[in-house]
C-alpha cells in the first residue's frame, strides 16, 4: 500500500475560460482567450459555453465532492472583475466566485486560485499591447488585490499567474499577432518582465493583506534528456530546462534573471526596460510553494549556431529550439500521447527531486493528466483506462519522490471534468466527469463520470494506491 500523508490535497484543476462559458453574462468583459484560433475558424468549441460551469457550478462541485476531492483548483477570469482590465469593478463577477468558493467550503473542499489563466482582459491587450505596457502590471496588482481583499477571508491558497513561462510563447495570448517579427523577441522579453513584477507584487501584497495565505507560482515544468552522452548534448538539455522553466523559478524565487539568461538578453539585445524600485519588489517576494504542472518530457541535442535545423528553427513554439544552444527531437525510448506528449512518470519524480534540492520549497501539482478523444458507449459509459494508467503512474511516482524527500502536499490533476483544450478543442478530453457535448454540437452538456472517476475516488478513500 503506497499511503499519503492525512492532509494531502487531492484535488483537480481547470481554468475559467476552459470551463465557464458565459463569456459576455453579468456584465464579463471580453478576453483574449474569447478570441482563439477555434472562435477564428468558426467552431463552437469555444469559450461562449465551454462546459458551461456557470451554470451548472452546483450540480459540479456536488459532483466533486462525490468523487472525495479535498481540494479544487480553478482561475477567476480578470475580465469577470474587471470588465475592460483597468476600469470598474463588476461587483456581479464578484458574487459569481463568492458563491463558487462558499459552496466549495460547503462540500468541505479547499478553493486554491489561479488569478490569470491566459485569459488577459481583451481592453487591455488593445490599450496597451498587454503586457509590454508597465500599466498592464498595475491593472494585474489592483485586480489581485481586489480578489484578496473579496476572497481571501476564505481562499488561503494562491497563484498569480499560470504557466507565465509557456504563456509567453504563445502569441494569441500574448495578442502578438501583429508584432514586426524583428520586434517580437524584443516585446516577449519586456511581457515576460513585466508578468514576473506583476507576479512578485501579487505575492507581496498578498502576504500583506492575508495573514493566513499561500502563494506560490504555477510553472509549466520541463524535463529535458540528452539525445547523447555527449556532453554538449547533455548541456543542450540542461539549457532547454533553464531557458523553458528553470530562469522563470529563480526569477519567482530569488528576484533575479540567472546569469545564462541575463546573458542572452544582452546578446540579443533585447534586455527588458527596468526601474529602480522594481529590484525591491522582485527580491521581497517569496513564494511559499511551487505549483507544478506536469505532463511529459522532452528530449534535446546540441544546436551548433550554423548548423542547418534539421526541423527548422521554430522560436515562437512552446517547444522553441535556440541555435548556439538546444534542438528538441523525439525521445524513443518513450510512447507518447495520440497528441505528442511523451508520457513519463519517472521524469516527475526526478524534476521534483531537482526542484526540491533547488529551491527548498514544498510543492503542489497543479496539473498532470492525459488529453485524449474518449469515448461514450452506447451504455452510457465512459471506460478510459489509459487514463487511469497514466495518473496511477504519475501518482506513484509523487509517492516516490516523497520518499526521495520532496516536499509535496497535493495533487491536483487535469482536469476535474472535461473542458476545452487549449489547442483541440473538445475532442481532446482530459476530466474525470465527461461532458457530453463535441465541437460542433451543445447537445445536452450532460455529465458522465468516466471510469477514471470511480478509481480515482477509490484512491482518495484510500489515501493513496493499493498496488
Ligand atoms: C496547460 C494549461 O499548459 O496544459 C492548460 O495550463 C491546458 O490550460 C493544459 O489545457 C493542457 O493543454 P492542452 O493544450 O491539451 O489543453
Amino acid at each position: 500500500m503506497k499511503k499519503f500523508k492525512e492532509d494531502f490535497l487531492w484535488g483537480a484543476s481547470s481554468s475559467a475560460f476552459q470551463i465557464e462559458g458565459a463569456w459576455n453574462e453579468d456584465g464579463k468583459g471580453e478576453s483574449v482567450a474569447d478570441f482563439n484560433s477555434f472562435k477564428l475558424s468558426n467552431k463552437q468549441a469555444d469559450t461562449t459555453v465551454a462546459s458551461d460551469f456557470y451554470h451548472h457550478y452546483e450540480d459540479d462541485i456536488k459532483l466533486m465532492k462525490k468523487m472525495g476531492m479535498k481540494a479544487y483548483r480553478f482561475s477567476i477570469a480578470w475580465s469577470r472583475i474587471i470588465p475592460d482590465g483597468d476600469g470598474e469593478i463588476n461587483q456581479k463577477g464578484i458574487d459569481f466566485y463568492n458563491r463558487v468558493i462558499d459552496c466549495l467550503i460547503k462540500e468541505g473542499m479547499i478553493p486554491l486560485v489561479t488569478l490569470y489563466h491566459f485569459d488577459l482582459p481583451l481592453a487591455l491587450a488593445k490599450k496597451y499591447n498587454g503586457w509590454e505596457n508597465r500599466a498592464c502590471v498595475h491593472a494585474f496588482s489592483r485586480y489581485a488585490q481586489t480578489c484578496f481583499q473579496a476572497f481571501g477571508d476564505r481562499v488561503k491558497y494562491w497563484q498569480p499567474i499560470n504557466e507565465q513561462n509557456l504563456m509567453i510563447r504563445v502569441d494569441e495570448r500574448m495578442n502578438m499577432w501583429d508584432t514586426p517579427k524583428e520586434d517580437c523577441e524584443r516585446v516577449r522579453a519586456q511581457m515576460d518582465y513585466h508578468m514576473f513584477l506583476a507576479s512578485a507584487q501579487a505575492i507581496n501584497n498578498c502576504h500583506e493583506m492575508i495573514s493566513d495565505a499561500k502563494i506560490g507560482p504555477a510553472v509549466s515544468s520541463t524535463m529535458t534528456y540528452p539525445a547523447t552522452s555527449r556532453p554538449m548534448d547533455v548541456w543542450a538539455a540542461k539549457m532547454n530546462d533553464n531557458f523553458k522553466t528553470n530562469y522563470a523559478l529563480e526569477m519567482y524565487c530569488y528576484g533575479e534573471y540567472p546569469g545564462y539568461y541575463k546573458e542572452y538578453l544582452n546578446k540579443m539585445d533585447i534586455a527588458p526596460k527596468t526601474e529602480p524600485t522594481d529590484t525591491d519588489i522582485l527580491k521581497n517576494a517569496k513564494p511559499d510553494f511551487i505549483a507544478v504542472n506536469y505532463y511529459r518530457t522532452l528530449m534535446a541535442g546540441y544546436f551548433p549556431i550554423d548548423e542547418e535545423h534539421p526541423f527548422g528553427t521554430r522560436v515562437r513554439d512552446i517547444d522553441f529550439d535556440l541555435a548556439g544552444y538546444f534542438k528538441i527531437m523525439p525521445n524513443p525510448e518513450l510512447k507518447a500521447s495520440e497528441y505528442g506528449a511523451q508520457i513519463d512518470p519517472t521524469g516527475l519524480r526526478i524534476l521534483l527531486n531537482e526542484y526540491h534540492r533547488q529551491f527548498r520549497l514544498p510543492m503542489i501539482i497543479t496539473e498532470n493528466g492525459l488529453g485524449t478523444a474518449d469515448k461514450l458507449t452506447s451504455d452510457g459509459e465512459v471506460k478510459d483506462p489509459y487514463r487511469i494508467s497514466y495518473l496511477h503512474d504519475h501518482i506513484e511516482a509523487c509517492y516516490d519522490a516523497i520518499q526521495d524527500g520532496v516536499e509535496l502536499f497535493g495533487y491536483c490533476p487535469w482536469s476535474a471534468m472535461d473542458l476545452l483544450s487549449s489547442h483541440q478543442g473538445f475532442k481532446k478530453r482530459y476530466g474525470f466527469i465527461y461532458v457530453d457535448r463535441t465541437d460542433f454540437d451543445l447537445k445536452d452538456l450532460k455529465r458522465i463520470p468516466k471510469d477514471s472517476f470511480y478509481w480515482y475516488r477509490k484512491v482518495i478513500k484510500n489515501n493513496g494506491l493499493s498496488d
